[in-house]
């Protein structure tokens, strides 16, 4: 099928190249040149496994072209709209402007029967808003929303666990639902659940989704909480929660918290329409979820200034890791460098590695030392904060090979992803997140 993709930020880009592997003839449109440029000669502007291979046999295949040029739109079934929801300045609320922009620019060249296909996170309700714009198109609007977590995007958008569209219960609704059936017909064919909604109940999923994530992450930091004042192990309470299969084990890694470019962001928007729906006691909740997910950082600053007698003033502080999970280059609203700003703003000498994110994490906090090695990184500190669990910290990284290289042997597992019992076996001060 010919499809457009309208903005190729991370979701976008992913699925530009996703569909283009699946055998569709794909142009992703975005207004940033430099970006199209990029992605035109193969490369991925953001760090995410399988995307480079992806781009690069699209683009090989001629299914795969990138364009500055929303009249090259014109002609394609099926339109996904892919933009950025971020928060707004000075609020919670979603800020829909690139939203607006994208179905504005479009509508010119939309032709009757043509599909728009909703992927971005918007607030309930703005789809039906969007039905009259395109109401002279005669196109149809669908919504399509995208559970994709970055470093398992591709992954994500290729074997989903589960497909959701909301449409209008019209011919126009119908006929518009089969057509996204068939852009998606070798995932429903090997058996991916495919829900058919209304549209609020679609845009209602995705946020609903991230909300209930986001509270099951504060469930367990606020049992770390109670950990820490009764002397009990979150992990091996989290364990014994996650056997009950109505609870299940994921998603209850106790540590520094939530963060990324999504759920934080996520569950404010999602507060603030409820709060706009006149039913913003019924996700009060949220307010708690993310102030207990912050508290969580303070916790982990507070191991470490302990831990180090009380002052951190001049003393080397080694952060392993900037991203604010592994796999992934992005730094948007991490704990990781949360952490690592707060300790350098009490006058820590900090130094930061990440396999990833340095480049990032240099440019919006040009204050921190940073360096790509770890080892340098471990070099003469005084003290290690591990705050994103990458391979090469909680797999690669031994006791002793560390021992060798610190100036003191103290180390704070944001991520509880450690041997505890191993680094103390060595000879190191252990402190974990709600752990003995
Ligand atoms: C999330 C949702 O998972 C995805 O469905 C949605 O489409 C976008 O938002 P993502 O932001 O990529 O995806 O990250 P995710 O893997 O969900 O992790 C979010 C944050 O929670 C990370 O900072 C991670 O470190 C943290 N986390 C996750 C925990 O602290 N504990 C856990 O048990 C799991």
């Amino acid at each position: 099928m010919r499809m457009s993709v309208i903005g190729c930020g991370y979701l976008g880009a992913v699925h530009a190249a996703a569909m283009a592997s699946i055998g569709h003839d794909v142009i992703g449109i975005d207004v940033d040149e430099q970006k199209v440029a990029a992605l035109e000669a193969g490369t991925a502007p953001f760090f995410e496994p399988q995307l480079p291979e992806l781009l690069a046999a699209g683009i090989k295949s001629g299914r795969l072209r990138f364009s500055t040029e929303m009249a090259d739109a014109e002609g394609c079934e099926v339109h996904f709209l892919a933009v950025g929801t971020p928060q707004i300045a000075g609020g919670h609320a979603a800020d829909l402007r690139y939203v607006d922009a994208a179905v504005a620019g479009l509508i010119p060249y939309l032709r009757a029967g043509d599909v728009v296909a909703g992927k971005s996170t918007v607030p309930v309700g703005t789809a039906t808003a969007l039905v009259s714009q395109l109401a002279d198109s005669g196109a149809t609007l669908v919504w399509n929303p995208e559970f994709l977590r970055e470093g398992w995007a591709v992954h994500d958008t290729l074997t989903p666990d589960r497909l959701v569209v909301g449409a209008e219960a019209d011919g126009a609704g119908e006929r518009a639902v089969a057509v996204i059936r068939e852009v998606y017909a070798e995932a429903i064919a090997a058996g991916t659940p495919f829900l058919v909604t209304d549209l609020a109940t679609a845009e209602l999923v995705k946020g609903a989704a991230n909300a209930f994530l986001a509270t099951k992450i504060s469930f367990i930091n606020a049992m770390a909480e109670l950990a820490e004042a009764s002397g009990a192990d979150v992990t091996l309470l989290a364990d014994a929660l996650g056997y009950d299969t109505r609870i299940g084990r994921r998603y209850l890694g106790a540590g520094i918290g939530f963060g990324g470019g999504c759920l934080p962001k996520d569950i404010r928007a999602f507060t603030a329409r409820a709060e706009e729906l006149g039913r913003g006691d019924a996700v009060g909740f949220l307010r708690e979820v993310d102030t207990i997910n912050l508290r969580r950082r303070d916790r982990a600053v507070s191991l470490v200034v302990d831990a180090l007698g009380g002052l951190v003033f001049g003393r080397r502080i080694a952060v392993l890791g900037a991203a604010f999970k592994p796999f992934s280059d992005d730094i948007r609203d991490s704990p990781a460098l949360d952490v690592a700003v707060r300790l350098r703003g009490l006058g820590a000498d900090v130094i930061v590695t990440d396999p990833a994110a340095i480049e990032n994490a240099k440019s919006a906090h040009p204050q921190l030392g940073y360096t790509q090695s770890r080892d340098e990184a471990l070099r003469e500190a005084d003290a290690v904060v591990v705050v994103t669990e990458w391979d090469e910290y909680r797999r690669d990284l031994t006791p002793e090979h560390a021992g060798g290289l610190v100036r003191g042997r103290i180390i704070v597992d944001g991520r509880n992803c450690l041997d505890s019992d191993a680094w103390r076996a060595a000879g190191w001060q252990y402190h974990g997140m709600g752990r003995r």
